[in-house]
């Protein structure tokens, strides 16, 4: 077996505090992975988000309650994924050539005006992420042990939901959704850094498999932790481990709670985060402090 040792890479972390849809921190070309989990258009939790970033969905939204005007649902979905449209292209842009992008993404269930529907977002960011340039790569089903299975759009099967036919299936998997920006990545021969960052056959078989059933992140903590949704550390770790080598540079525009560079700490990457909301510092800080990554040096810029 081939036993490579190292030394412990010193990296460097920045955290921009800001709106990820235009980088101008960020070189043409200069990450090698983007590790992310945007917020989910047409789930509840992030209405106020996307209200507050669009006027034209605040005002359809009006109009939605107001009138119950179906169109609106539809012009709303859309713009929501125009917004996030904006961040995958400034992604395209910084990604180097053969960079992968990794995207978390639940679909959405709701109902509106009565009517009960599926919002598939991970079909809106596949096509937009086409449109811009990306290749699409075969996605990973991330299975979530939570919901229940229900009956037109309520939490569980009551009573009638034994017949036919107004049942619904029930969401229980996230996407991650994967792409890649032009040709391989290309290495030197025998480089150090690859060699140094391969996982196990184990790894391999369990991670390069379609289907992931670990435990989604315990949402404990406080009412701020609760409102970044974040995913467990070793989605990152995996995605991370996956599709960069030790001192790459890896983004997350939609940055949260911060796993994702502490992660990139963990894992010996370089990492840069965007987040615009600024009350979660304290909680970005809280999360990286406690890493064993003593090695890491981490930068915090105000926009
Ligand atoms: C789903 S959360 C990310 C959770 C993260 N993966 C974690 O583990 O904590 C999405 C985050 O994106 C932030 N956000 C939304 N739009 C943004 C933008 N245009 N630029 C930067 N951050 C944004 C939100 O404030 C929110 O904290």
């Amino acid at each position: 077996m081939l036993k490579i040792t190292y030394e412990r890479m010193q990296t460097h972390h920045k955290i921009i505090v800001g709106n990820s849809q235009q980088m101008p921190e960020l070189e043409d070309g200069s990450i090698h992975l983007m590790v992310t989990s945007p917020p989910y258009p047409m789930i509840a939790m992030w209405d106020d988000l996307f209200r507050s970033v669009d006027p034209k969905i605040a005002k359809l939204w009006q109009k939605l309650v107001a009138d119950g005007d179906e169109a609106a649902v539809r012009q709303i979905y859309i713009l929501m994924h125009d917004y996030l449209g904006k961040v995958w292209a400034e992604t395209y842009r910084v990604l180097c050539d053969g960079g992968i992008a990794c995207i978390n993404i639940g679909d959405a269930t709701r109902s509106i005006g009565g009517k009960f529907q599926l919002f598939p977002n991970h079909v809106h960011i596949t096509e937009n992420c086409e449109k811009i340039g990306f290749t699409t790569l075969p996605y990973i089903l991330w299975k979530k042990p939570t919901n229940k299975p229900s009956y037109k759009g309520k939490g569980a099967f009551l009573g009638s939901g034994f017949l036919p036919p107004n049942a619904y299936v029930t969401l229980d998997c996230e996407f991650i959704l994967l792409f890649r920006k032009g040709r391989l990545r290309k290495f030197e021969p025998h480089q150090k850094e690859r060699y140094n960052s391969a996982f196990s056959k184990q790894e391999r078989d369990e991670w390069f498999s379609q289907i992931w059933a670990f435990k989604g992140t315990r949402q404990t903590a406080s009412e701020i932790e609760r409102r970044t949704a974040a995913y467990p550390d070793e989605i990152a770790e995996r995605l991370i481990r996956m599709f960069s080598v030790k001192g790459d540079m890896v983004l997350d525009p939609f940055l949260g709670s911060g796993t994702t560079t502490k992660v990139a700490m963990l894992t010996e990457r370089n990492s840069i985060g965007y987040e615009m909301d600024e009350n979660l510092l304290p909680l970005i800080a809280k999360k990286i402090g406690c890493t064993a990554a003593n090695q890491a040096i981490t930068k915090i810029i105000k926009r």
